[in-house]
């Protein structure tokens, strides 16, 4: 018997970095896997690999900032699967700027990807987790406990993101159903690659967002962390916060 063995998951962000590591973690521990992402070739491409292995892999093209898509994508799982247990948030997007640049539709789109999306989606699955006494697990951010520089709407994103978390968890702790949000600090992933430091950015304050490790963790390593938040070994564990920063937010 593996941890997930009779277990659906449903994962966005599935294509890159830390939700790829999940779907390729919770698979390989007996998942079947609803496997999403915005970017249609880099899903099929990488799913396929791990398909490839034996994992039980359905992807589904999916914008996270489209409502009506995402719930068509969970009724989608529950018909392919028959049932739901686990709904991981992965899908995210960075906007480092000068809070002074950042326009408003900048801000709204960093809050419509990296939230509001968390609440459609945790919204049109919560009638099925009731059913399977599932679980979530959130991706927040070490950017979701401490402020850093240039980084004012992705704060305010993943902030939100874990708190929208801790209250689901109160409201749903007596029926069953587990909410827990994962914060990682820096990640060797495209995400954290492709980041722009802004013109004339304070390097001081810039190095706050660094793992006192000297390292970055690997995609895999988040992974592990959001298999034991959405297996039975976390029973006990509903509106944590877990920290996997190398230390960056013990300062
Ligand atoms: N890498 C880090 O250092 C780090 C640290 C803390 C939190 N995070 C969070 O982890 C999550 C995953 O990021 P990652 O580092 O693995 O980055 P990544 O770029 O490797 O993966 C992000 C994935 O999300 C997908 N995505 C983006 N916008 C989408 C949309 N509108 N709809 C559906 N999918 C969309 C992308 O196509 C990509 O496959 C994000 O929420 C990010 O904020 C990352």
């Amino acid at each position: 018997m593996t941890r997930f063995d009779g277990k659906v998951a449903f994962i966005t962000g599935a294509a890159s970095g830390i939700g790829l590591a999940t779907v390729a973690r919770l698979g390989r521990e007996g998942a079947k896997v609803y496997a999403s992402d915005i970017n249609a070739e880099l899903l099929a491409r990488e799913t396929a690999r791990l398909s490839g292995e034996g994992l039980d892999i359905h992807t589904r093209v999916l914008d996270v900032t489209d409502e009506t898509d995402c719930r068509a994508a969970v009724e989608e799982c529950l018909a392919k699967f028959g049932r739901l247990d686990i709904l991981c948030n992965v899908a995210g997007m960075v906007l480092t700027k000068n809070f002074l640049d950042v326009s408003a539709e900048e801000w709204d789109w960093v809050m419509t990807v990296n939230t509001r999306s968390v609440f459609v989606l945790c919204q049109a699955a919560m009638p099925h987790l009731l059913e399977t006494s599932g679980n979530i697990v959130n991706i927040s951010s070490a950017a979701g406990l401490q402020g850093l520089p240039y980084n004012s709407a992705y704060c305010a994103s993943k902030g939100a993101v874990l708190l929208l978390s801790k209250s689901l968890a109160v409201e749903f702790a007596s029926r069953g159903v587990r909410v827990n949000a994962v914060c990682p600090g820096a990640v060797d992933t495209p995400l954290v690659k492709n980041i722009q430091i802004p013109e004339g950015a304070d390097m001081a304050l810039y190095g706050r967002m660094f793992p006192l490790t000297g390292y970055y963790a690997q995609p895999e390593e988040i992974a592990g962390a959001v298999a034991y938040l959405a297996s039975d070994e976390a029973k006990f564990v509903t509106g944590s916060a877990l920290v996997i920063d190398g230390g960056q937010t013990a300062v």
